[in-house]
């Protein structure tokens, strides 16, 4: 008798260094976070065995469409039906569910809420089919799976993002930190060893849409700026290179550069137990974004000079940028400020 139920958990994430490098072949280096999305299915739950009927609890909303070739949606719909959709397209089985969504990421706060979305309904999507005899084509591949759950960001919200938010919320684990290397794909583990220090989260109150903001602009500004230099990415291009770039495009494709570095350097810092020295690069990085990538807003840069003024030995936005949160690092016995949300490390996605 198959099983009526699945489940998945995956989890948002914090990228600790490495903003805007995803999407030009660079480093970045998250971690998944504790919190993260719930999705339950139960197959058959439609009021027919072709669709799929959706409830966010989060938000008392609901959704019901046909598994084959989904209307577009906006807001959370969007994604629910482009999972299905990319599911579908890229040959793995699918039966009829009622989806039971619920999570504690705050959306919109550029800790990848909707990363969090597409991967754990993906995985309780496969998980059903399979407990109905209906294996999926290839071994889960969880690389490709991010590939996927990035083109539903792309192909039915209209964000052009990278892999970073996938890649972290599918490789995460406890107490390490997730090291990209977008170029290669190579992923590998570093201990998040804090020795007592502690990360943080402020939520600047600026809420981002990626879609509307300047997001899918840096991108074209990246490509325009490799075509100019004749390089397939900037990664390629050595930094002496990039001077030749006009303005913006030089200060661009000098943070991503520089930003590269600061991963690098980040993965040392860890490494020899130097988180003053990690705060230092988290404070070189956010300086970067705002006066090179200018990705910042006034909100946000307000936040960062809080927490610098409240004790963070190093505070930076994280994500996309317009809006969105700022982390913070903060010593031994320093206390966190009001309003701040510790961040550890958590378990990457799964099925429940
Ligand atoms: C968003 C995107 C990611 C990445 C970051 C910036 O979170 O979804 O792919 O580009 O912005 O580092």
């Amino acid at each position: 008798m198959p099983s009526e139920r699945s489940g998945a958990f995956a989890p948002g994430r914090v990228n600790l260094i490495g903003e805007h490098t995803d999407y030009n072949d660079g480093l970045a280096l998250p971690f998944a976070i504790t919190a993260g999305v719930t999705v339950h299915a139960q197959a058959g739950g439609g009021r027919s065995p072709d669709r799929i009927t959706a409830d966010a609890h989060d938000l008392g909303e609901s959704d019901e469409f046909a598994l084959a070739n989904p209307a577009r949606a906006d807001g959370w719909r969007g994604y629910v039906r482009g999972t299905v959709a990319e599911l579908a397209r890229a040959g793995f089985p699918l039966v009829g569910a009622r989806l039971e969504i619920a999570g504690d990421v705050p959306r919109g706060a550029g800790l990848s809420s909707s990363a969090a979305l597409e991967v754990a309904l993906a995985l309780a999507l496969i998980a059903l089919a399979s407990e109905h005899g209906r294996e999926p084509p290839d071994e889960l591949d969880r690389t490709a799976l991010a590939r996927l759950c990035a083109r539903v960001e792309s192909e039915w919200v209209g964000a052009q993002t990278g892999l970073l938010d996938q890649l972290a919320s599918l490789y995460g684990a406890a107490e390490k930190a997730v090291w990209i290397d977008f170029h290669t794909l190579r992923i590998q583990e570093v201990p998040l060893a804090l020795g007592g220090w502690r990360l943080a989260v402020v939520d600047s109150g600026e809420r981002h849409a990626h879609a509307s903001s300047g997001y899918n602009l840096r991108r074209a500004e990246c490509r325009q700026a490799c075509e100019l230099l004749g390089v397939s990415s900037l990664r390629e291009a050595e930094p002496e290179l990039l001077e030749r770039l006009p303005e913006p495009l030089r200060a661009r494709a000098q943070h991503v550069s520089s930003e590269n570095e600061r991963v690098s350097a980040a993965v040392a810092a860890l490494r020899a137990g130097d988180l003053a020295g990690l705060g230092v690069l988290l404070n070189a990085s956010h300086e970067s974004l705002r006066d090179l990538y200018a990705v910042s807003t006034a909100a946000v840069e307000k936040t960062v000079q809080a927490l610098l003024e409240e004790g963070a030995a190093g505070a930076r936005m994280i994500g996309g940028g317009f809006g969105g949160s700022v982390l913070g690092l903060f010593a031994p016995g320093a206390s966190l400020p009001a309003g701040a949300r510790e961040v550890r490390a958590g378990p990457g996605a799964r099925a429940l």
